[in-house]
Formats: C-alpha cells, structure tokens, sequence
C-alpha cells in the first residue's frame, strides 16, 4: 500500500496520528464493558426460535434453578412496565419485546435472566423452555404474505419520489434505452466490539455505559421508555469498537436491562453474542432497483428512472431512499423515480454506512456502464458528457463538484489509457483482467452542535463535546482546529467525548461530525480570540491600540499582522484572569430557531445534502483491476484507486483512512458479504464472523487514496464534507464494472461469486 499518510495538499490539515491511538493499540481505551463497576450482575437474554407467532407459555423453572440465578423476567413480569420506543427518533424499533406474547420476528428477546456471573445467566437462559403457536414467516421479497406499499405514503423518513420533465415520452423517443433490475442482499455491520449494556443505578439516577453514536438522544429515548426525566439519565460511551450506523439507534435490549438493574438492586451488565446480535441490532435492508436509462447518440442522458424496494419489518416503514442522490447526479433530461417497502416477518433494518447511496448508487452506476458499452463509449467519458454544475431535480447549483476532476486523477494513477475497452482483451496467463470504474457520492451534512472550551494562561486547553469517536478520528480533528484557532499545541489539548453529561452533539451518522463539531469550535474559539483580543489592545503592553481585527493566535503569542506579538500568558494577565470559559452553539444555515433546544432533547437537525440553496456532496471517482481465473473463476481486486475531493480536509491521514475502511468495505460488498436468509424460517444462518464473509489482508494489495484539493465554504464555517460514507460508495459498481470488461458478462445481483461466473 502507497501513501501510508497523504502530504497536505491545499486545504488540507497535517496528518496528525490520533491522539486515543496508542490507548486503542495497548488495550487501555475503555470500551463501555470495560467499564469497573462493583458488585456487577449479569444479564443474558433468551430469544426467540420462530420468526411469526404467539408464545403459549413460558416456563422459566429450570432457568430459576441455576446456581446464581437472581432473576428471570419475561412478559409476565414486565407487560406495561416500559414505554414503548419511539421508532424513527433515537430508537431503533417500535417492537416492544417482553411486553408481548407476539412473536414478530426470530430471535425476539423473550425473556431476560441475571445471575451472578455471566456464566450463569447463559445457562439459565439456554434452560428456559418456550412454547409457541408458530406462524409461516414471509422472510424476504415474493414471499407470500409480504406487503409492499409506497414509501412516501408509508414513512415520514422518506420525504419525495424526486421527478423532473416527462420520463415516459423521453424514454419512448431515446434511440439508446436500457431497462435492467439490480439487487443487492441483506448485510450486518459485524463490529469487533459486541454490543453491550451495563445499567448502574445511583438513587433514582441512573447510568448507562453502552457503545453509542448518539449519547444525547439515546439519554432522551431511554427517559421516555424508562418514565423518568431525562436529566436523571446518563450514557456514556467514551470509546466505539466499530459502529457504521448498527449503534446510532438504541435497541429495546437498553431499557430492558436497566430496569432489570433497578429490580434486582444491583447494576447490571449484559453483552450479547454475536449471533443474537445479528437477531436485534439492525442490519442493511435488502434492496432491489429497476433502471430504465435513454440516451442520444452522442451519449447525452435523455431519460432516467429509478425504483427501489427494500424489506422492512411489519410495524416499522424504515426506508433509505437512494433515489434523492441518484436521481440528482448527472444531467439527465428527465427523471422519474419511486420507492417502496416491503413489510416482513423481520426484525427493523437500520443504517449502515452510506445507507442510502451504497445499494441505489449500485444499480445507477451498474447502468451507467452497461449504457456506456451500449453507447460504445468510454465510460469515463460518458460520464463527462453527463457531468453538471446544476442538479436536474431543482435545477440548483452544487456548492462544488469536483467529480471530473476526481476521475482524471485517479485515471491517471490508475493507468486507464492501458486498457484495452474490447471484452475478454486483456490477460495474463491463467487469468482474465478486467478494468473498471464508478462514481462516489455522498451528501454533505451539518447539524447543530455545542461545546465548551477551557482556555488556561499557560496554554492547556480542556475542549468537552458530547460527540462520540466511532473510529473517524473525530477527538483528534476537534483538537487540531482548536490547536489551529488559538495557536496551541495538540499535546496542550485534552478532548472529553463520548458522554452525555457533556455540551450535545448530533448523532454521529450522516458524516456530520466532522463539519458540526469543527463548526462549534470554531465559534467558542472565536469567542475566546475575541475576549483576549480586546483585552490587549486596550491594556498597556505591545499590542495596545492595535485593530483586533488584525491579530491572530499563533504558537502560544497573540500576533499582529504588522508583526508585532505578545504571549498568550501576558494576555491573560491583562485581563485579570488564570482560565477563560466559552460555551459555543453552533446551527446550520437554515436551521429553524429551536435547532439547539431540540439538540438538547435528543434530536439532529440535519441539514446540506439537497436542501438549501445550494445543493452539497461530495465526489469520487473509484477504478479497480480485477482478475478472474479462467479455470477456477475466483474473482481477486489487485488494484484499487479512489480519488475524492470533501472540502477541506481536517486530517490526511485520518481522511485516508476512513476512505481507504469504506473501499475496503466496497470490495467486501462486491465479492463477500451476504446475510444468507432460510427462507422457511426467515432467520439469518451466517450468524457469526465464520460465515459471514469479509475481506481479510491477503483481499486487499495495492490499494491507493488520492484527496482531491477543494475549497467549499459554502458548506459550513469549517469548509468540511464529510468523507466517512463516501469510499464505499461506488466500489461495488467499478467491481461490476470490471468483470464485465473481463468476462462479457453482467452481474446485476450482489454479490459476485465465483458461481456466478461459471
Ligand atoms: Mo452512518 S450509517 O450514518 O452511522
């Protein structure tokens, strides 16, 4: 691998190594289960075994007569004891479970044991015995018994099906048409660190340690289910062991637990195995698209449309809706798209990396090269033809696009004018070559954000945002524009996240984090630079009389721009005190009045992406080389090259890295991964790292990420996109893409396999 930390292009910050990086290396970060409690309990939940269903009953006697066994609780005990979560906020499901008999999909918990030690609680668990009145599931698409209905008339998640001049005349007039369907499977994010609570009860306050990409709402949620104040609720969740979305809603298994823990008089903790985790956590949906493209000869897009299905679960209509970004990325002529869901004996899908443009920017990318072979046009260059400064839905301008400037450069690394565009041309010995490439998307957001900064005379600066490090870097990128703003060095700054007893940042989904957090430094550190400016240019020293507007904060001296300087701790002296204080709240242009208050009670305003004046994204363009065997038809990637331009990048090393995770993960979904589904049963069979497929070292060889200068400042006052969803976008599609050109033939269906090459 090339580029092990990219040198700072223009608009770019220096590679600083995290700062939690030698914690995280020697085991010393403390993940939530880590936590020291005394006098720990320990819970175990007993799922259920059919997907559809009643419980008849349920007989925990054996589970009682393990040694250790404090207590077992099911819907017996607890019918009517807990709110039901508020799907749609920071929940990630309606399902109340052990508030019920009925069974809505498999692995429901049904029953939750505490015992002494964990040991315990997982025999007693496997002891309990559960009667049922199974029905037939309907685990995925064409089964019987599914519902499909129109996601904007189902869920207030989806907000339009986006459509732009008359599709079905432009289509019907196009002299070059495609009309294909694409699917991609059901995945799970798998993370290394198991999802775990540990509830601690102090009086009527309670504390929960629980890895979370959304400490505030999860604090709000767990007050509404538990019936309490939300002021009474703590979460904390210092460090994340791998995250993607899977821990941005809060499960039932929380309030769950914690209200166990209040039973008992003990605090409790309860990991979950990986293979009930599979069960409960969220997943990525299942989706299917239909394309229908028409495009003059000259290449030019005439006509687009989009439909996607995805599977959900009965009671919740969670949808992504790909077709706002697919619909808007090149300059068609007309678009028409649709999506809808389809209701299953399943447990709620949820987000996962670029949840809406990984499996819709698929099958528009997917199409885009099969239009480009039926245009016998290079597919770089059909891009070109179809590139914009103007989105077709609104007709807005981007605040920046740099896709062409994307590809260029990563053609150039990549070697594209060495491919030879006729199929099946290019080998080497027993294996077939094949070149391909994609485009990478993914909206730009921001949401309201605070944090308070403590500024002492002798430089150290205590900087506390209830943001959370899911493993972007976002504590060392906070520090560094910090550091940046008021000229002190990283090793001066202690960063305090992961709490929600801290100044409330938006849940860390959407990329936002980056762009909202460095937006509320940005202003505390204003306000600071402030105070201390107007300090010194009115008391005696060298900066008296000086125009605040002038001076700047660099390498612990406040400096004019006529070169005079002043040590920051002199400043300080001036005015007349040891440690200034800033509280900063930062909104979005755009934002509504309550956007901070409504941070306070959990909720993310989100804005960018296609709303606004101006629309925000940022672009890749990704390349791969892939090699298939003519005998055994194994599919191996050799080569990949992304380039992305996000802005200003905070980080080149931390940037490279997220980017480098998501093509990673973009080869995973091309070749590897796939929740497989037993259909009678509608349960997940590859339930543990086993079977369920990931890319291991000996996947990944040469593999190359160029950051694309580009200033934006249009997006927010930090001038950052967000680029931790943008590298997996697209992979799949350059994969497919490839082995087109190396076979002849189309893969519409992921993942690609070997037996799908025979
Ligand atoms: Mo990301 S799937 O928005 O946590």
């Amino acid at each position: 691998m090339s580029d092990a930390a990219p040198r700072p292009n223009e608009n770019m910050g220096e590679p600083f190594p995290r700062i939690d990086a030698r914690l995280k290396v020697t085991g010393q970060a403390p993940y939530p289960a880590d936590a020291p409690i005394a006098n720990l309990a320990y819970g175990t939940f007993a799922v259920s075994s059919i997907a559809r269903g009643k419980i008849n009953a349920i007989d925990i006697e054996p589970a009682k007569a393990v040694p250790g066994v404090l207590a077992v609780f099911t819907h017996r005990e607890m019918a009517g004891q807990l709110e039901h979560p508020k799907f749609g906020n920071a929940a990630a499901s309606s399902i109340a479970p052990l508030d019920t008999t009925d069974i809505l999909h498999d692995g429901q918990p049904l029953a939750l044991v505490i015992a002494e030690t964990f040991e315990a609680s997982q025999e007693a668990a496997q002891a309990i015995r559960v009667d049922y009145a199974a029905e037939q599931p309907s685990a995925t698409f064409d089964a019987q018994g599914t519902e499909t209905v129109a996601a904007k008339e189902a869920s207030e998640q989806f907000e339009e099906d986006v459509a732009a001049g008359d599709f079905e005349a432009a289509f019907a007039a196009a002299p070059v048409t495609i009309d294909q369907r694409y699917s991609t499977p059901t995945q799970h994010h798998n993370p290394i660190e198991l999802f775990s609570t540990t509830a601690v009860w102090d009086g009527d306050g309670l504390t929960v340690h629980e890895p979370s990409q959304n400490v505030t709402g999860w604090k709000v949620e767990l007050a509404h289910q538990l019936r309490m104040e939300p002021e009474k609720v703590r979460i904390v969740s210092r460090y994340i062991g791998g995250a993607f979305g899977s821990k941005g809603p809060m499960t039932s298994r929380t309030a769950i637990v914690a209200w166990a823990a209040k039973k008992v008089g003990r605090p409790v903790r309860c990991v979950v195995s990986r293979e009930q985790s599979c069960m409960t956590q969220t997943y990525r949906a299942e989706t299917r698209h239909h394309i229908r493209m028409g495009a003059d000869r000259d290449g030019r897009i005439t006509a687009f449309a989009h439909e996607g299905w995805e599977v959900t679960s009965r009671p919740d209509p969670y949808v992504v809706g790909g077709t706002s970004t697919t619909g808007r990325m090149y300059d068609y002529g007309s678009v028409l798209t649709k999506v809808s869901i389809v209701k299953a004996d399943r447990n709620t899908p949820g987000y996962m990396r670029s949840p809406p443009e990984t499996p819709y920017v698929y099958a528009l990318e997917n199409a885009m090269d099969e239009m480009a072979v039926a245009l016998n046009m290079d597919p770089v260059e059909f891009r070109r033809v179809n590139d914009t400064q103007v989105e077709p839905i609104g007709k807005k301008p981007f605040s920046s696009r740099s896709l062409m400037t994307c590809y260029d450069q990563a053609a150039e690394a990549f070697g594209w004018k060495e491919r030879n565009a006729a199929v099946g041309s290019m080998r080497d010995g027993d294996w077939l070559i094949g070149m391909g490439c994609a485009t990478a998307i993914y909206p730009t957001n921001v949401a309201p954000c605070t944090v308070r900064l403590r500024l002492n005379a002798d430089g150290g600066l205590r900087l506390q945002c209830g943001s959370h490090e899911i493993g972007t870097g976002v504590r060392t990128i906070a520090a560094q524009m910090a550091s940046e703003r008021l000229g002190i060095p990283m090793d001066k700054i202690e960063v305090e996240m992961g709490d929600s007893s801290l100044p409330p940042a938006p849940v860390s989904g959407g990329s936002v984090s980056t762009a909202s957090v460095c937006s509320a430094v940005i202003k505390g550190c204003a306000s600071i630079r402030g105070k201390l400016f107007s300090a010194v240019v009115s008391a005696d020293g060298p900066l008296k009389g000086a125009e605040p507007a002038t001076l700047d904060m660099k390498d612990g001296a406040i400096t004019s721009s006529d070169g005079r300087s002043m040590p920051m701790k002199e400043a300080f002296v001036a005015m007349k005190t040891g440690v200034i204080e800033d509280y900063a709240e930062f909104a979005p242009d755009g934002a509504t009045p309550e956007a901070v208050s409504k941070l306070y009670g959990g909720q993310s305003e989100m804005k960018g992406g296609e709303k606004g004046e101006k629309v925000k994204y940022a672009f890749g363009a990704e390349f791969v080389e892939v090699r298939i065997n003519t005998r055994t038809r194994e599919v191996r990637v050799p080569r990949i090259v992304g380039a992305f331009a996000a802005g200003r990048i905070m980080n080149t090393r931390t940037a490279r890295s997220q980017l480098m995770g998501g093509m990673i993960w973009g080869i995973s979904s091309a070749l590897h991964e796939v929740t497989e589904i037993d259909p009678r049963a509608a349960r997940y069979v590859n339930r543990d790292l086993q079977d369920y497929l990931v890319p291991v070292n000996a996947d990944i060889r040469d593999l190359q990420v160029i950051l694309v200068p580009e200033v934006d400042m249009d997006v927010n006052p930090a001038g950052v996109k967000g680029l931790g969803e943008l590298g997996n976008v697209g992979t799949a599609a350059a994969i497919a893409s490839a082995v087109y050109h190396a076979t002849g033939k189309r893969i519409r269906d992921l993942p690609i396999r070997l037996e799908t090459l025979l």
